[in-house]
């Protein structure tokens, strides 16, 4: 039944028909997105990737073996058809290109045939995602994904057009690769040649561009597919992939310029959206003050007020506690919200308490000009007139307080300001706000491993001015690292790298690393910084995230064509899977937990 091209050949794609071809014969070929039979007419909607033409085949005019094909059409039937481009007979369809042309048909082919899909092939439709995702390929039709991944491959080619035009190299780095420490989890392929050892599948391309580097090349990048064995969240995918970059004989400027530059390409390219240059920088300490992240969303306001030196005398063990402690007291002010319902504050205490608050405080300046506060008992009214005028509080306004160590209170007012935003319209979703996060912290103290991690990694610069507290107060140090941050998203990241030997001692020595075991993880890049390396610094974009901001998709997966889901497996292939007794042999692996066996 199914037919076979015998040489026929598409003249257009369906969308690209017009009435500029008005009067011509021409062929297409696609999908029959819908048939509908009126009474000796078919009309029939064929799609493909450019989008929706209507045939239409008139029993009165078609000759009679093509119109009782044309009967038997149905969704997702795969033709081809040939006919001359007339006028709409009938009325024109302002939604659609082609809405005031259709084809007049008078020959058809049925390529393939095809069942009822399990959903229809259209945009915005309300299917569970998991069924979706089972149906990759029916799915991956319809038009949103279709513009998504057409996005996706344009920023790609802009983004390899630019870096070329400024004298990047594409050069590729390897997938199976050493596993090395300091990082997320990795990924393994056992070796069958190497039994008991292990290929890891590379986190980032970070050491072999550094490697690309001490080799002269100068200026490298690689849209470079990234694994990571972490837990999954709605920005995060085990693999995804990274538009990755790094230059030598630069500085932290050299790389924010050409990045800003080549975001500036690309939204104005694909969203005709203009970027206003240079990027604003802040620091990460005023990241972490205003905002209570370091990716913050800058397109509100409602920024943290630290209060601290206002309250650190009061009767209020809460706070005081906390400020003896080390910590402090920080304070958001909700514009408008001072007659929330006792219910809905309960709920943001409880919201509170879950990110790692013991409790939040509040005081509700309510519209009849009374004040409500949780914590009034232990505040005279000199006081307490201090603290809301230190939050700016103006009647009906509700003043949210934090009282711990800062991370936990930047952590918990931080949130509460995205959540309650997001909940109260505050955001203006049509803009672009991006920023520079500048001088984060070089290391970060790990309570469960009892030592320093690197924040970024361990080849990341410290800044100059900083050097001297690496060996007295390494949480002070800060690092010449940065990130570029959109819309409260971390889209990018990089930093400048150690090219020192002392410098890069100095900082295993910090990460607790003793020479030997630095030599065995890093060995072949230090063994590569002996013999002449450049100073150099780069970045890394997250192109899944940049795509799915750019095209306002609600989740990472919809920009990726096979994406996994939330505990890593493909819902479409199954992967991952059990294998064959005797693959496992040649790797010389046995299982201990099958889950597969025990479910
Ligand atoms: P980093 O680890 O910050 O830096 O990664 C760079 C960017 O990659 C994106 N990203 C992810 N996207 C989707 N799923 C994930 N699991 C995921 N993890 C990270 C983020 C992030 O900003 N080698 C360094 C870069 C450098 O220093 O040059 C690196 O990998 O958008
Ligand atoms: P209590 O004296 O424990 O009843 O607490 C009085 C108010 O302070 C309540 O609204 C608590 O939710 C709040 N509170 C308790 N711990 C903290 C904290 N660490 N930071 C801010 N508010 C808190």
């Amino acid at each position: 039944m199914a037919e076979s091209m015998k040489g026929l050949k598409r003249t257009a794609r369906c969308a690209e028909i017009n009435l500029g071809m008005e009067g011509q014969e021409v062929t297409v070929m696609g999908w029959v997105q819908k048939s509908r039979n009126k009474g000796g007419i078919i009309f029939v909607d064929v799609r493909d990737r450019s989008g929706l033409v209507q045939v239409i085949f008139d029993e009165s005019v078609t000759p009679k073996e093509v119109f009782d094909k044309a009967y038997t059409l149905r969704s997702e039937f795969v033709i081809a058809v040939t006919g001359k481009v007339n006028k709409r007979a009938g009325a024109v369809n302002p939604n659609l290109k082609t809405g005031e042309l259709e084809i007049n048909a008078d020959a058809l082919r049925i390529l393939s045939e095809s069942e009822t899909p399990p959903f229809p092939i259209e945009e915005g439709i309300k299917t569970d995602e998991q069924i979706r995702l089972k149906n990759r390929t029916l799915d991956l039709r319809r038009p949103e994904l279709q513009r998504t991944l057409f996005m996706r491959s344009r920023i790609s080619n802009i983004t390899r057009q630019f870096l070329e035009s400024e004298g990047f190299l594409e050069i590729e780095t390897p997938i199976l690769t050493k596993s090395t420490p300091e990082g997320a989890r990795d990924y393994l392929v056992p070796s069958r040649v190497h039994n008991g050892s292990f290929y890891a599948l590379p986190q980032s391309p970070q050491l072999f561009k550094q490697l690309l580097m001490c080799a002269g090349y100068d200026r490298y990048f690689q849209i470079a597919r990234c694994f990571r064995d972490e837990d999954l969240r709605a920005d995060r995918q085990p693999e995804f992939t990274q538009i990755d970059m790094e230059l030598s004989f630069v500085d932290e400027d050299d790389v924010i310029e050409v990045n800003e530059r080549l975001l500036q390409k690309l939204f104005k390219e694909v969203l005709d959206i203009d970027v206003t240059l240079p990027i604003e920088r802040i620091t990460w300490q005023e990241a972490m003050d205003r905002f209570g992240s370091d990716k913050p969303d800058m397109r509100f306001d409602m920024e943290l007020k630290n209060i601290t030196e206002i309250v650190k005398d009061c009767d209020f063990k809460v706070f005081t506690g906390a400020i003896e402690a080390g910590g402090s007291v920080r304070a958001i002010n909700v514009k408008g919200q001072g007659d929330m319902p006792r219910k809905k504050i309960d709920a943001l205490v409880e919201e509170a308490k879950e990110i790692g608050a013991k409790g939040l405080a509040y005081i509700q300046l309510k519209s009849d000009g009374t004040i409500k506060s949780s914590f009034a008992k232990f505040l005279n009214e000199e006081l307490q007139g201090k603290i809301i005028e230190a939050v700016s509080g103006q009647t009906g306004d509700l003043l949210l307080f934090a009282a711990d160590k800062d991370k936990i209170v930047w952590d918990v007012l931080g949130t509460l300001r995205l959540k309650l935003a997001k909940q109260l319209e505050m955001i203006d979703e049509d803009v672009f706000r991006f920023v520079w996060i500048t001088e984060f912290p070089l290391l970060e103290w790990s309570d469960e491993q009892g030592r320093y991690l690197a924040m970024h990694h361990p080849f990341t610069m410290p800044m100059e001015e900083d050097l001297p507290l690496l060996d007295t107060e390494p949480g002070k140090v800060r690092a010449k690292a940065y990130d570029i941050v959109l819309n409260g998203n971390e889209i990018g990241g990089g930093s400048v790298r150690i090219h020192q030997n002392d410098i890069q001692e100095r900082m295993f020595k910090e990460l607790g690393f003793t020479e030997e075991r630095a030599w065995e993880n890093f060995g072949f890049l230090l063994n590569s910084f002996k013999y002449g390396v450049p100073p150099h610094a780069g970045l890394a974009y997250g192109l899944d995230r940049l795509v799915m901001l750019m095209s306002k998709s609600e989740s990472i997966r919809d920009t990726i064509a096979f994406p996994k889901v939330k505990d890593a497996s493909c819902m479409l292939t199954k992967a991952p899977d059990i294998v064959e007794e005797e693959q496992l042999m040649e790797l010389g692996i046995a299982v201990l937990n099958n889950e597969s066996e025990e479910s």
